[in-house]
C-alpha cells in the first residue's frame, strides 16, 4: 500500500493534489466533484483588492454624490469578468463551499497595497476557510521604485495580513524577484507558513492588424514546470515555510518531480480546467503505480530527495549548469 498523504500549512491531506485558485471553485457542485474524484484540498479563486476597493468607491459615490470622483476612479478598475462577485458574495461563497466540502478549503486574496481591504483576510477566516493564500501579483513599472522598497512593502503586507488571522497563511509569488531566496526567507519571517511558486503572469499580445493589445489567456504547458521545480529544489530545506508548486503540472511525472524537488503539494489549474475532475483519479492511479513499481512506500519519503541539498550534482541548479547546457547543444547536420 502506497501512502500518498502529505501535510501543507499544518493541514493533513490525503494526497498532494490541490485544485489551484481558478474558476474550478466557482461552483459548489464542482468542488464536490473534485473532492469525490480525490482532490485533497481546494484553493478558492481570488478576491481582488480592486474588487473590494471598487465596492467602497461606489459606496462613496452614493454617500458623497461626487459623480466625477467615482466615475473617474472606477474607469481605472479592471473588469473582473468571471470573478465579478461582490466581496460579500465572495464570503458567502467561501462559507457555502466550506459547508459543502469535506476537504480543506483555502481562501484566496489577491492584492498589493496595505489598505483597509486587508480586513477581508479575517472575514475569509470567519467565513470558514481553513487557510488563506495571499497572491502578491504586481508588475513594478515605476522607474523610481526600487526592488528593496517593493520587497519591504510586500513583507509589511504579509505581516499585516498574518496579524489579522489565526489560520495558516500561504503567499503566492511571481518568479520575478531579484534575490528570491532572501525575499522568501523574509516572508517566512513575516509569518508566511507556506510559499506558492509560481504565479503565472498573463502576457498581453499584439493584434498587428488592429494595432490593439490582445488579451488572451493561454493555459500552461508542461515545460513551464521547470522554473518552479528549480526554485523549490534550491529552497527546500533552507526555509521553514512549506513549499507548494504551481504551474505546469499536467501528469503524474510532474507531480513526482515536484515532490522530489521538495514541494508538499502541487496545485493544478490548467490540467483540471481542460480535462475536468475525472483527471484526478487517473493522476492518482498513475502516481501509485509508478511508486509501487519503484518500491516507494510514501510520498513523504520522496519529498526533497532531488533538492539541491540532496542531489549528487548541486551545481546543476546554478550558473555552472548554464555553460554546460549551452555546450551540449548539437547543431543540425
Ligand atoms: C482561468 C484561470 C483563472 C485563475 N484565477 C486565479 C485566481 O483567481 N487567483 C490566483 O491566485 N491564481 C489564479 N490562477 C492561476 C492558477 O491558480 C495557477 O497558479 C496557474 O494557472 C498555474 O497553474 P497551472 O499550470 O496548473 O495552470 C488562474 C488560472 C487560470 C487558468
Amino acid at each position: 500500500m502506497v501512502d500518498l498523504s502529505t501535510t501543507y500549512l499544518g493541514l493533513q491531506l490525503r494526497n498532494p493534489l490541490v485544485a489551484s485558485a481558478s474558476p474550478l471553485s466557482k461552483h459548489t457542485e464542482q468542488v464536490q466533484r473534485l473532492e469525490a474524484s480525490g482532490i485533497a484540498a481546494v484553493v478558492m479563486h481570488s478576491l481582488f483588492e480592486e474588487q473590494i476597493i471598487h465596492e467602497s468607491l461606489e459606496l462613496d459615490h452614493y454617500l458623497s454624490r461626487s459623480a466625477n470622483f467615482s466615475s473617474e476612479a472606477s474607469s481605472y478598475l479592471p473588469d473582473t469578468g468571471e470573478y465579478s462577485l461582490l466581496p460579500e458574495k465572495y464570503l458567502e461563497h467561501v462559507s457555502k463551499v466550506k459547508k459543502a466540502a469535506g476537504i480543506p478549503v483555502i481562501g484566496s486574496l489577491n492584492g498589493v497595497s496595505k489598505g483597509g481591504w486587508v480586513r477581508y483576510a479575517r472575514l475569509i477566516q470567519d467565513a470558514g476557510a481553513d487557510a488563506l493564500e495571499l497572491n502578491l501579483y504586481y508588475l513594478p513599472i515605476d522607474v523610481a521604485l526600487t526592488a528593496q522598497e517593493l520587497e519591504n512593502a510586500q513583507v509589511e503586507l504579509v505581516a499585516a495580513v498574518k496579524s489579522s488571522i489565526t489560520i495558516p497563511l500561504a503567499v503566492k509569488l511571481s518568479p520575478f524577484y531579484t534575490c528570491l531566496p532572501n525575499f522568501v526567507q523574509r516572508l517566512a519571517g513575516a509569518g508566511a507558513n507556506g510559499i506558492v511558486l509560481f504565479n503565472r503572469f498573463y502576457q498581453p499580445d499584439f493584434d498587428i492588424e488592429d494595432l490593439a493589445v490582445a488579451h488572451t489567456l493561454d493555459l500552461s504547458a508542461p515545460a513551464e514546470l521547470r522554473l518552479p521545480l528549480r526554485w523549490i529544489s534550491i529552497m527546500h530545506g533552507t526555509i521553514e515555510s512549506d513549499l507548494a508548486l504551481t504551474t505546469g503540472v499536467h501528469d503524474h511525472v510532474g507531480v513526482l518531480k515536484a515532490m522530489m524537488a521538495g514541494a508538499r503539494v502541487v496545485m493544478l489549474a490548467s490540467e483540471l480546467l481542460q480535462r475536468g475532475p475525472s483527471r484526478v483519479p487517473e493522476l492518482l492511479s498513475d502516481l501509485t503505480a509508478w511508486m509501487t513499481e519503484r518500491e516507494y512506500t510514501s510520498i513523504k519519503q520522496m519529498q526533497g530527495s532531488m533538492s539541491q541539498q540532496s542531489v549528487a550534482e548541486p551545481a546543476a541548479f546554478e550558473r555552472a549548469n548554464y555553460m554546460k547546457v549551452l555546450g551540449s547543444y548539437r547543431d543540425l547536420p
